[in-house]
């Protein structure tokens, strides 16, 4: 039997963003956008797992900790009526696939970033940077004029990323995160 026996609380920031004026992503050579099609659900998977299983945000959703947990949240997202190919792109590198993100029409006007994520080897590049311009200017396409997402507290490369292309702290946030144990 499983049974909750404690409860994790974890602050998370909802940051937003016009995007009236966003810079056009500069990928250095070698890497390159690809849109998003139902036969790449399985490496946005994987990519997703990769970026994500050994960082904070996979305590706070525990899905994103194992291979079947993350294809399982891809193929959810994918299935969602706001679903946006538009704003979803892998980013492919010389060794192969190593970003991804994902993108959500929130409501009237708005697009919701969902799970950007570089390969940890290669970080610290302006990959990220490029890849979520890639996907701002996605929203941008499909009419969408606001954009936000949600950023764990202790995500610091996140925050700085997102602040440096403009995104404010609009709501602060606790998500509970039930702890499960089997007796
Ligand atoms: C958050 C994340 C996507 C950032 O990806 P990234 O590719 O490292 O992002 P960037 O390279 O654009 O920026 C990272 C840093 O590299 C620096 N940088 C960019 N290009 C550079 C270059 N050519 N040379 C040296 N440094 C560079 C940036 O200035 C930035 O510096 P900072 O940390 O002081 O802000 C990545 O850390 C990640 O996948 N984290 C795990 C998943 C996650 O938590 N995602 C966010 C969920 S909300």
């Amino acid at each position: 039997m499983a049974t909750v026996t404690s409860v994790s609380y974890f602050k998370r920031y909802k940051m937003e963003m016009e995007l009236h004026s966003i810079p056009l992503p500069r990928l250095p050579e070698e890497f390159t956008f690809a849109p998003w099609s139902c036969e790449l659900l399985d490496i946005h998977a994987e990519v997703l797992f990769g970026s994500f299983h050994q960082e904070i945000d996979a305590q706070v959703f525990p899905s994103l900790g194992d291979r079947q947990g993350a294809f399982g949240l891809m193929l959810e997202m994918t299935r969602k009526r706001g679903f946006l190919p538009e704003a979803t792109w892998l980013l492919q590198g010389p060794l192969g696939p190593c970003g991804t993100v994902q993108g959500l029409r929130e409501r009237d006007g708005v697009g919701s970033i969902q799970n950007l994520g570089i390969l940890p080897g290669w970080r610290g590049r302006g990959l990220g940077e490029a890849l979520l311009l890639q996907a701002l200017h996605g929203f941008r396409r499909v009419g969408l004029r606001r954009a936000l997402l949600e950023v764990t507290a202790q995500n610091d490369a996140a925050i700085r990323l997102y602040r440096r292309l403009g995104f404010r702290r609009s709501k602060t946030l606790y998500k509970a995160v039930p702890e499960w144990h089997r007796f």
